[in-house]
Parts: structure tokens; sequence; C-alpha cells
């Protein structure tokens, strides 16, 4: 492919977390050079990768610097400021484009353009005030959950509504933030779909997990998801239909809800993902991978899943537990290298491989 980066060159990573450390691994592995520009000190993705940048995402000079000195850039974090994008994207690529990323920090821009390309989302009303918290009960009904607009990860900045006594208390939770109320969907599976669009326009899709959340936060994932065969394939057809709308390159994560034969979409993250960690164990490529493949030019993978598998978090403590799970047998541990384990931090994941894939 003529706008493949070759072996030697360098790929820029917005963010420098466990995600950046693990797309660094995926890229070495390939030959690729990676700049991890982070504010924070030592961030993960530091450890392992060729150069990092210290840096906060208002110092032109050192974007500049930054820009310059690698091929193309991706983030494994959304909520770079536009600004800081506007001068990197003056200079160099960035992959997948503004318009997923933009789309992305926005849950109301976000469900418009679900909705505008032909797909279900939860139903929704963005508001501010009181006043207009009780026309969004009127109009979207409850149970439903108030989330601030922008920023949110791990279940922060939301708050569930049963009752219309929850109200006060739930815009006071979102400190004066724009907010979203959304309909809570009582599904029966959550799934996510981690695919994949190439420079040359290529889909690839793995196959649905199965996510289990504990307080908010992702516990496990499960492959394959007890779906139907016929909810697979349209999961993988709503995942396609959002990266060819937003003419996107790299890889997605298209969180999804399933409810009797109909898929609602939650949401959907620019970057790889954390229910994606599986594809490590139990597929031919990882997500790391084939997310650099693609920003950086070169074929997808066809991502075959060849074990059952399910991936579990390890959050806070739970790292405490990692000499028992070293003991096990067919037990995959990846590690973040983060010096302290703080109630909710994400520290590392476990990917045990249940026997030879099946279809479910
Ligand atoms: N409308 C909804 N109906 C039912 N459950 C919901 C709804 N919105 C969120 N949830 C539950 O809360 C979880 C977290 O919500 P959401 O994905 O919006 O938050 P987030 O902060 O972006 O989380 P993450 O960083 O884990 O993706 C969902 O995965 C789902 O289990
Ligand atoms: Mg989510």
């Amino acid at each position: 492919m003529t706008d493949a980066l070759r072996p030697g060159q360098t790929i820029g990573i917005l963010g420098g977390g466990q995600l950046g450390r693990m797309l660094a691994m995926a890229a070495a592995r390939l030959g690729l050079k990676v700049h991890i520009y982070e504010p924070g000190a030592n961030p993960p993705a530091g450890e392992v990768a060729y150069s990092v940048t210290t840096a906060p995402y208002d110092d032109a000079a050192a974007l500049t610097a930054f820009a310059d000195s690698v091929d193309v850039v991706t983030y494994e974090f959304e909520n770079v400021p536009a600004a800081a994008l506007d001068l990197i994207e003056a200079r160099v690529p960035i992959r997948p484009n503004r318009q997923a990323l933009a789309t992305s920090q926005d849950r109301l821009a976000e469900k418009t353009f679900l909705n505008d390309i032909g797909l279900a989302t939860a139903p929704y009303a963005s508001l501010n005030t009181e006043a207009e918290l009780a026309q969004a009960l009127a109009s979207v009904g409850m149970p439903s959950i108030l989330k601030t607009r922008r920023l949110g990860y791990d279940g922060k900045g939301q708050a569930r509504i049963t009752d219309r006594h929850d109200a006060p208390a739930a815009l006071a939770a979102m400190d004066g933030a724009d907010a979203i109320l959304e309909g809570f969907i009582d599904f029966d599976h959550e799934i996510s779909v981690i695919a994949a669009r190439g420079l040359d326009d290529t889909i690839a899709c793995f196959e649905p997990g199965e996510n289990i959340h504990k307080d908010g936060i992702l516990d496990t994932t499960r492959v394959p998801a007890d779906i139907s065969a016929a909810t697979r394939e349209r999961a993988f057809g709503i995942a396609g239909t959002i990266l060819t709308a937003l003419d996107y390159v790299g890889v997605i994560g298209v969180e999804m809800f399933v409810s009797g034969d109909e898929i609602i979409i939650n949401e959907f993250a620019p970057r790889v993902h954390n229910s994606g960690h599986w594809t490590e164990a139990g597929a031919v490529i990882d997500q790391f991978e084939q997310h650099i493949r693609a920003i950086a030019g070169w074929p997808l993978v066809d991502p075959l899943r060849h074990s059952d598998v399910e991936m579990t978090n390890l959050i806070g403590d739970d790292i405490d537990q990692i000499q028992a799970i070293a003991q096990e047998t067919g037990a995959k541990i990846h590690l973040y290298g983060k010096a302290e384990a703080r109630p909710g931090r994400k520290m590392g994941h476990v990917t045990r491989i249940l026997g030879p894939a099946t279809d479910r």
C-alpha cells in the first residue's frame, strides 16, 4: 500500500495510560516506534515507548515538536482539547479522524448521529435546569439515567432516577455540567463489538463480547456472547454502518444493549476498548495490532476467534491476587505497571482460556 508506514517510522499517541501502553507494544512488534504525549508524569505507556513528551495539552511548542517527530497521530484518550488537535492536524494526519472523536465526546452529538444514520439508541433529552429535567422525565420516562454529556467514564457522572424525588439530587450530582437524560434499557445482554476499518475501506469485526459491569465499571467480558447468530450478524452490520458513516480509520468499540430481538446502541469509543482485551488471548490478532495496522495503512487481518475466553479486570486491590492467578494454567496476565492500587483503578486484566472456540 502506498501510504503505509515503513518499519522504523513513528506513531504518536495522545495519552499515556494502559491503552497507549498496549498499543505501543503492538507497534513495537511491527517494527514501528511510538512517541507518547501525556501531561501526567511517569505514564504506564512511557515504560514501553520509544519516546515520551510530558507536557500539557495547551503547550503549543511541545505539541508542534511532537507532531513533527511522528508520521501519524492516534489517541487512547478521547478528551484531548480541540485546539491541540487543530495544531497537530495541520502537520500530520490524525486517525481516527476528528469527526469520530468529536461525535463520541458528547453523548448528545453521539446519539443524534446514531439516530441520523438509522440506528436505535435509548430515548433521550438534553437538559441543564430543574425545569428542563422535569420536561425530560415526562418525555423519556422512568426509570432513567442522568449523565453528564461529556467527560464520563467508568460510570462516573451518572445518577439513576427511579422516582421523581430522585431528580434534585441527580441534577446536583451533575455539578452544573450539561446533562442528558437517557431512558433505562432493561436489557437481556450487554455486548460490544470491536471493529476496525482500514485506509483501504476494508472492515473487520471481532466477535461480540458479553460484558458484565460491577459498580459501573467493566468487570468481565466473555466470548462468545450468549446471543443468536442473527443478533451477532446485526451487531456486525451496526459496527460497519458506524465506521463507514464516519469514514473511520482504526479500531472502534461499540457498546450495545440486546433486548429480545432488538439492538440498542449505548455508545462508541473511537479507540481500542477494555472489552476488547480478550482478543490478546482468544483471536488470531489482537485489537491493538489491528488498530496499529489500520492507522499505519497496513492490511487488516480477518480477526478469527480460536478460543472461548473470559477477560476479568483487576481493579484496585484485585492486584493482590496476582500470585494465585500466576499459578493457573491458561490464565494470561496483563499488568499495566501502575505503582499505586487505588479503589476503582484499573491495574491489569487476566484472560482465561475456557476451551476451543464454540459457537455459543
Ligand atoms: N440507558 C441505559 N440503560 C441501561 N443501562 C445503562 C444505560 N446507560 C448506562 N447503563 C449501564 O451503565 C454502564 C456504564 O454506562 P456508560 O457506558 O454510559 O458510561 P461510561 O461512563 O461511558 O462507561 P465506560 O467508561 O465503562 O464505557 C453501561 O455499560 C450499562 O451497564
Ligand atoms: Mg460505556
